[in-house]
Parts: structure tokens; sequence; C-alpha cells
């Protein structure tokens, strides 16, 4: 069940937005209605044709209250600030990407099925010594800040959300890896029994991403731990995942199990499936176009279209990262 609780600290940045970008979901999911995408095999697109979906008859247990709920609201850090308003909580927890749990947008309550206690996290690889940590031993490890981040789905839809969490490069430092390390390679937990979406044996579960060990260590990378001042619900990757905000979501991966430290640069979940389509940098582009539709603009989850910034509007802090790169696919 989702209670919504109005914060003091979401007033500003809703304030400070033109009425005319509101619009309740409804006329979202209407605009998505009209405008299917054809989906020639197996694709992101996919999700967004079948956005109207419903699964409200999936019964799940009432999940247990996450042991990490004390720890929340954490001081937000205003470092990154965002001229948007804030995604209404409601629309941002009921409407996700994650396959695990069906191929479509309404996953939230199937995704309660998702059990995130006990959960460990296994860093390994090229590292001085590969650990396995609990993960209230590693959220209460870190300092935890909130990020309001711009998250850009490649499917062209958007939201404003306030991650709580640590920055990636956090993790990384505890990690310890050897100087030949150059990729982290992020793995999802992988149970078919519990997430029907891993008995679909087409994808090649588990999720993957990765990074380069300069993303992972740049300012913005975000390891989330908890959204909208509580807890990461399931749906949105509890009880650890990524924020890669100048990067397309499908790099965002939820439910982390495992880092591993390599030297070979991996093959994603998205590109293993489609490499056509979505490659590894992932970076936002408005004048690079998906093979199947525009990157020029989005739609926002509060309603109206706006125009796509180059990183997501992150430049300042990611584009030098780039430089030098002819030849690489770094858009897509
Ligand atoms: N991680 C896992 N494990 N499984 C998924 O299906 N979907 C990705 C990303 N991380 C996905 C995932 C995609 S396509 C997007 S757009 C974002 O999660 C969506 O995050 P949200 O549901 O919190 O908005």
């Amino acid at each position: 069940m989702f209670i919504r609780k109005r914060r003091g600290w979401e007033i500003p940045e809703r304030e400070a937005t033109p009425e005319a970008l509101y619009l309740d979901r409804r006329t979202l999911v209407r605009g998505l209605a009209a405008g299917p995408l054809l989906l020639a095999g197996g694709g992101l697109a996919g999700c967004y044709e079948q956005a109207t979906a419903s699964h409200d008859d999936v019964q799940v247990a009432e999940a247990p209250p996450d042991p990490t709920a004390g720890l929340y609201p954490v001081t937000r850090n205003l470092r990154y600030r965002i001229d948007r308003p804030l995604t209404d909580e409601e629309d941002a927890v009921t409407y996700n990407n994650f396959y695990e749990f069906g191929s479509h947008k309404t996953i939230h309550r199937a995704a309660q099925a998702l059990k995130i206690r006990p959960w460990t996290v296994t860093i390994d690889g090229m590292v001085e010594e590969p650990m396995t940590i609990d993960i209230d031993a590693l959220i209460r490890k870190m300092p935890l800040e909130e990020r309001v981040y711009s998250h850009r789905c490649v499917e062209a839809w958007s939201m404003v959300v306030p991650w709580s969490g640590f920055p990636m490069a956090k993790l990384v430092e505890l990690a310890r890896p050897l100087s030949s390390a150059r990729y982290v390679v992020m793995r999802t937990f992988h149970d078919p029994e519990l997430a029907p979406g891993q008995r679909q044996h087409w994808y090649p579960w588990p999720y993957l991403e990765g990074l380069t060990m300069e993303e992972a260590t740049n300012e913005l990378a975000f390891m989330v731990t908890g959204v909208y001042g509580k807890p990461v619900p399931r749906q949105m990757g509890a009880p650890l995942r990524l924020a890669a905000p100048w990067k397309y979501g499908f790099k965002c991966i939820k439910s982390i199990v495992q880092f591993s430290f390599t030297d070979m640069r991996p093959v994603s979940f998205w590109e293993e499936i489609q490499p056509r389509e979505y490659g590894f940098w992932a970076n936002v582009n408005p004048e690079v176009p998906h093979p199947r539709w525009s990157q020029a603009t989005e739609r926002t989850l509060s309603g109206g279209r706006i125009p796509t910034k180059l990183y997501n509007g992150y430049g300042e802090f990611v584009q030098h990262m780039y430089k030098d790169m002819e030849g690489e696919r770094l858009f897509a």
C-alpha cells in the first residue's frame, strides 16, 4: 500500500513550477496509448507499448518492514539542482521498468514478492580482497544523503526523483580495486522462482550492467538505497540500485547483488538482446535518435513534453570523460 505524504522540502520546487506543466496521470497514460510504437524484436519499447496493461489482480502478501526505515529522510545535497518539479511520488512508484516482474509498467504489486532481507552484496574480481557484505552493514557504513536527479528512460519518458543513498565512489573505495581494473560490472539477483520474468528464458538473466572505473567514481554516480525520504521500494530496485543520471535509465540497474571489477568491457543485458539499439555507453543525447524513435524530447511523468538535454543536463559533470573517443558509440 502506498500512502502519500507531502513533505516540507517538496514545496519550494513544486511552487516554482508553472501549473501548465501538470497533467494528471490518466492524461499521460492516454497519451502513451495513443501513440504505440511497433516492437521489432525484443526491446525496451515493448514496455512503452504496454504501458496501460493492468496487473492490479496480482495477489502478494504484505511485505515486512524495511529495517533501515529509521535512517530516512536524509539531508539533501543541494549541489545537484534541477529546474523541474519533483515527480509525484505515487506516479514514480507505480510506473516502473523491472523486467524480472513483467515487461510492462505496472509491476509494483508483483515486485512486492522480492525478498530484500537477508540480502548480501558480493564484491569480487580485480580487488585486493573479495568480500561479501550484508546490506544493512553496508548501508550503515556509508554517508547517506539525498540527491534530486532527473531520470530519463531510453523510451523517452522522464521523472524527477529525490533519491537517497551514497556516492558510488565510496563503494569503490571500500572494494579496493586493483589498478588494472577498468570496469565495474553489476548484477541483479537471479531467482526465477520468485521473479516470473526470469522464467522467460529468451532474456539473458541476470540483468547486468557496467560502468568504467572513471564513470563509477564520477561524483554523479550514486548508489540508491532510498527514495522520497524512505527506503527504496522493491519495484524501484530495493535494497540497492544505481542512479547514473547522465545515461539512459536502463543503465541504472536495480536490486544489485554483485559488483565485479574487471579489465574486460561487459556486454550488458539490453546490449546482448538488441545491440543495434542499446550500447555500452548509453549517454543521453537528443540529437541521436533511437533506431525506432526520436530522442529530441521526453514526456514527463508529471505531464507535458520537454526538450531533452545533452547528457540529460549533466554535461558539466561528465562530458570530460568522453573527450577524444571518436569511433565509440557514446549515445545509444
Ligand atoms: N534493473 C533491472 N534489474 N531490471 C530491469 O528491468 N530496467 C531498467 C532500469 N534497471 C531494469 C533495471 C530500465 S529500462 C529503466 S528505465 C529503469 O530501471 C527504470 O527505473 P524506475 O522503474 O525506478 O523508474
